[in-house]
């Protein structure tokens, strides 16, 4: 007998809603610096979403109130439906320790620690093993061509080879979302195809969303969307050239 059931199709999701965000900051004995201005916005479970603009225009102000790093003066995030601007600090460690990564502009790696020891510190706060951690660390760690630099510490491997650090500990522990601020700042342009291209291919095969801030119009073309800023405003919400159908 035919099966008539219809097959279920995923409803796509937000996995961030931001609700009238307002960011100002107050300067002693001055006006208050208004960095965001009221922005309203939901990313989507998978999406590859880039927030470009010029510099000043707000991109890292807005990724830090996304990634709860600050708190907003007026205004909501929510990720997975969680409303993070109305957690404590130790709610949130614990939230962003569960859910979110991090690829930081200037790799942000721990100096004293081996490659494989910075991929393994997310997964601490998870209650993995020490050979747990370890194997996960160094299977990562190969995914992203260092199966050769597993004991080396961040002065000696190059530029590139540390934000690739940088990646496997973003998405060692499996993150929804991993917020990266201009990942590839630092890096010539064959190195950043080579960087942009694990983050696009990590994201995808677990269908992570990803929030990418850059001023460079050449990052901007992996993305499946465009949030522009202008002055603390979206000013366009576009699709990328790489768009892909994700929902
Ligand atoms: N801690 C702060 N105190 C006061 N003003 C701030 C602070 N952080 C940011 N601003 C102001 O907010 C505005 C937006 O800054 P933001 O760092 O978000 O810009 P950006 O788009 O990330 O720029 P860039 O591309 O140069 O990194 C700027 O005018 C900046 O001077
Ligand atoms: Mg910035």
């Amino acid at each position: 007998m035919e099966n008539e059931q219809p097959t279920k199709v995923r409803k796509p999701r937000a996995m961030i809603h931001v609700k009238d965000l307002r960011k100002e900051y107050q300067l002693e004995g001055g006006a208050p610096v208004v960095a965001l201005k009221r922005i309203n916005l939901d990313i989507m479970e998978g999406e590859l979403c880039c927030i470009f603009g010029t510099s000043g225009s707000g991109k890292s102000t807005l990724l830090n109130q996304l990634a709860g790093l600050e708190k907003p003066t007026f205004g909501d995030v929510y990720i997975r439906g969680v409303p993070i601007t109305r957690l404590n600090e130790n709610q949130l460690a614990a939230f962003r320790q569960k859910h979110i990564g991090f690829v930081f502009q200037s790799y942000n790696l721990l100096p004293f620690m081996t490659a494989v020891e910075n991929v393994a510190m997310p997964l601490m706060f998870r209650g993995d093993s020490r050979r747990e951690r370890t194997k996960k660390a160094v299977a990562m760690l190969k995914k992203v061509g260092l199966g050769n630099r597993l004991k080396h510490y961040p002065r000696q491997m190059s530029g590139g080879q540390q934000q690739r650090v940088g990646i496997a500990r973003a998405f060692v522990a499996m993150p929804d979302v991993v917020f990266a601020d201009e990942p590839t700042g630092n890096l010539d342009s064959k190195t950043t195809i080579e960087v942009m291209d694990m983050i696009k291919s990590f994201a995808r095969k677990y269908r992570q969303t990803i929030v990418l801030v850059t001023h460079d119009p050449e990052l901007a073309k992996y993305a499946d969307r465009i949030v522009t800023l202008v002055d603390g405003r979206i000013v366009s919400d576009t699709k990328g050239e790489n768009h892909e159908e994700i929902c």
